[in-house]
């Protein structure tokens, strides 16, 4: 689709290197010196939970500029029952490019596709002034929790969004992160040696 001037489109496999150079070049000294999130998106779409139909790129003047992707997984509820969600992420935009609604509009277009799919909703780790304004709220207002999280600890890094309307009603429960995302930091260094050198920095607004 044409939004502006940017196109959002399904990624293909010609796009995988360039895609993984920019969430690598996005990541990049964000969370922590250096990022593992160009090797997870590598993993991630071999893995069974993966969905291929909402992994999207954006590209801008013949150039990728953004991407985003979604995972199955469940929440345990306390009931026994697994209510099937989606997480997503990693979700990037070129770093020259940050802050002028590229990544909204990416957010808001992909999230209408997870619902025209027929996904109930969405729950991940992520700033709520971002997400926020595409109708994300704490997770633990629906009544979720993050899994090996202490009761009392801050959860407000973990939001959710109904995709259907009430389709949390009545779940209490815990969510799990697909297995896909925990990666070895020595195979993150072996993938990264791949890449151009780039400087790791230890930053105070990092979180790990
Ligand atoms: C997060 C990201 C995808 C947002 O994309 P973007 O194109 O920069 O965001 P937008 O311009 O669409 O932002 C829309 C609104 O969300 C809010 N917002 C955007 N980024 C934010 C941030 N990092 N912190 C808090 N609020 C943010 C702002 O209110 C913004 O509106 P404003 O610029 O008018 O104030 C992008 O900054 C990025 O690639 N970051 C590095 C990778 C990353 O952290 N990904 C998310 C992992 S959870």
């Amino acid at each position: 689709m044409n939004i502006n001037d940017i196109t959002i489109r399904l990624e293909n496999k010609n796009d995988h290197r360039k895609v993984e150079e920019l969430v690598r070049t996005s990541f990049w000294n964000v969370y922590r010196p250096g990022c593992s999130e160009h090797y997870v998106i590598h993993v991630l779409r071999d893995d069974p939970a993966f969905v291929r139909e909402l992994d999207f790129v954006v590209e801008k003047d013949g150039s990728l500029i953004g991407q985003n992707m979604f995972m199955k997984t469940v929440i345990e509820a306390d009931d026994g029952r697994n209510i099937d969600v989606l997480t997503m992420g990693p979700i990037c935009i070129a770093n020259d490019l940050k802050r002028r609604g590229y990544g909204k509009l990416l957010l808001d277009f992909s999230l209408e596709k997870a619902a025209e799919l027929g996904f109930g909703a969405v729950l991940f780790e992520g700033n709520i002034g971002f997400y926020g304004k595409s109708g994300f709220d704490y997770s633990s207002r629906f009544g979720i929790r993050y899994h090996d999280l202490p009761e009392d600890a801050d959860s407000s890094f973990f939001l959710c969004k109904e995709l259907k309307k009430g389709y949390l009603d009545g779940v209490t429960g815990v969510y799990q992160t697909p297995q896909g995302y925990y990666v070895d930091d020595s195979d993150v260094e072996e993938f990264d040696r791949g890449f151009p050198y780039m400087e790791k920095k230890k930053l105070p607004t990092q979180i790990f």
